[in-house]
């Protein structure tokens, strides 16, 4: 279905596919199939893969599509480095949304017709003293137990494959597979994808509530409007416990954790190909020049003031791994807010509410779980089954516990 834009006269909101055109401008006798609160990466994606099976697929999204957390990452896909000692479930859903990325890339980049910039060198892991070279041996010999390819380096044997890392490292590890995008222009492309596959999206209009019911579930918008489904996703990141009309035991357990991040500007002869993590900084380098330098991790509620604090530890942290950074000029700075769950894992799957399903939590690696997700909650919305990837991480493991607004 090729995409029109026009307004709607109701409400001066841009419609922008053809069948929402033709059906009633009241946007519940529309035939939706699938409503997505949430235009961020999860969102956008889902909608992508359900829509280019056939549904009718309604994305809202309260300010412009894409720029939630999603715009803020740093785009790293990154199981391999980012594996946490007790947390094996989430390391293989990481993994296999790490293998499922190079298909997803070329759907979207052949739908979208534009490039996301996945970039294969690897990640480099590096440790400048004795500590965190410690560190580093202990968080190989758990990879080579997982059966990971990762590769021992000393830190010449660091520069001949990066020569802009400090001369005095300790040691890395080069762990090839942990690949990275370019989270922004991901976020165009997957707008342009599920609007191309013939998904609806409006933004600029909040979503209030969710109205959970077995057989036709529906939203209802900040100004009234109930909008119906055969089923509602919910995708709002870290925003998605505020939706109302979920009892304590469905309301998604998530809150923000904030990073602060800082942009670099890319000035020759200096470069970088691998993402490289230090023990305090890690810089994720774009193809178009943009180094992306963070993150800081900090419990400060939906507060996204970047401070000198922040800025001058990222600085230095990045500064001892990559001393080259000093003469870069410094484009941006911001922070986001991580999605965090109480157990750090997302919430994906059928919720205690008739006909919502949870798409949501997923912390610090939403970029790279996009394709699992997306793909296995399409799959859940049109079969009804549940998959051995869902499972782990259904949001009733929550269900008994305590009204997460209490809780926190
Ligand atoms: P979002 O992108 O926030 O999308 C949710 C959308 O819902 C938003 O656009 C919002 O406006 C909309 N919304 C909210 N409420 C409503 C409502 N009521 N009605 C309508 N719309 C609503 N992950 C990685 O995998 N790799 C990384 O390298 C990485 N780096 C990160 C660095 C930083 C500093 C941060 C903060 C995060 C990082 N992450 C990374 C995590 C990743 O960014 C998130 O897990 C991911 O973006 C979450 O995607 P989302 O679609 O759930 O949320
Ligand atoms: N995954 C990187 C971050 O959350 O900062």
């Amino acid at each position: 279905m090729i995409g029109l834009r026009v307004r709607d006269p109701l409400r001066g909101v841009r419609l922008q596919n053809t069948h929402a055109i033709r059906s009633s401008e009241v946007r519940d006798t529309m035939a939706h199939d699938v409503v997505i609160v949430g235009g961020g990466t999860i969102g956008l994606a889902t909608g992508f893969e359900l829509a280019r099976r056939g549904p009718s697929v309604t994305v809202f999204e309260k300010g412009r599509a894409g720029r939630g957390t999603s715009w803020q990452a740093a785009g790293m896909l990154a199981p391999d480095t980012e594996i946490g000692f007790e947390e094996l479930a989430l390391y293989r859903l990481n993994r296999e949304s790490r293998r499922r990325w190079p298909d997803f890339v070329e759907r979207v980049e052949a739908a979208a017709d534009t490039s996301v910039d996945y970039r294969t060198e690897g990640t480099l892991i590096v440790a400048d003293d004795r500590d965190s070279a410690e560190a580093l041996r202990r968080r190989y010999e758990f990879q080579r137990k997982q059966g990971l390819e990762v590769e021992w380096l000393t830190g010449e044997e660091a520069r001949e494959i990066e020569p802009f890392v400090a001369p005095g490292l300790s040691a890395a590890v080069h762990s090839p597979t942990d690949h990275q995008v370019d989270n922004r222009r991901l976020m165009k492309a997957l707008r342009t994808a599920f609007e191309v596959e013939g998904g609806t999206l409006y933004e600029q209009t909040p979503i209030e509530a969710v109205v959970p019911d077995a057989d036709r579930p529906a939203v209802r918008t900040a100004d009234g409007e109930r909008v119906g489904a055969d089923r509602v996703v919910v995708a709002a990141g870290v925003w998605s416990r505020e939706l109302e009309g979920l009892l304590p035991d469905a309301r998604p357990p998530v809150r923000p954790v904030k990073g602060q991040m800082l942009q670099l500007r890319r000035k020759r002869p200096f470069d970088l190909t691998h993402v490289i993590r230090g023990p305090e900084a890690y810089l994720a380098p774009k193809s178009n020049g943009r180094i992306v330098v963070g993150a800081t991790s900090e419990e400060m509620g939906f507060d996204t003031t970047v401070t000198a604090g922040g800025l001058y530890d990222l600085l230095e942290g990045a500064w001892e791994v990559v001393p080259g950074i000093r003469d870069l000029p410094v484009d941006d700075t911001w922070a986001g807010l991580r999605p965090a769950s109480r157990d750090h894992a997302p919430l994906l799957g059928p919720t205690a509410a008739p006909g919502i399903v949870m798409a949501t939590g997923h912390y610090r690696h939403g970029i790279l779980l996009t394709p699992v997700t997306a793909e296995e909650i399409a799959r859940l919305i049109r079969t009804g089954e549940t998959s051995e990837w869902l499972e782990p991480f259904s949001p009733a493991r929550f269900s008994d516990a305590e009204s997460p607004r209490s809780s926190s």
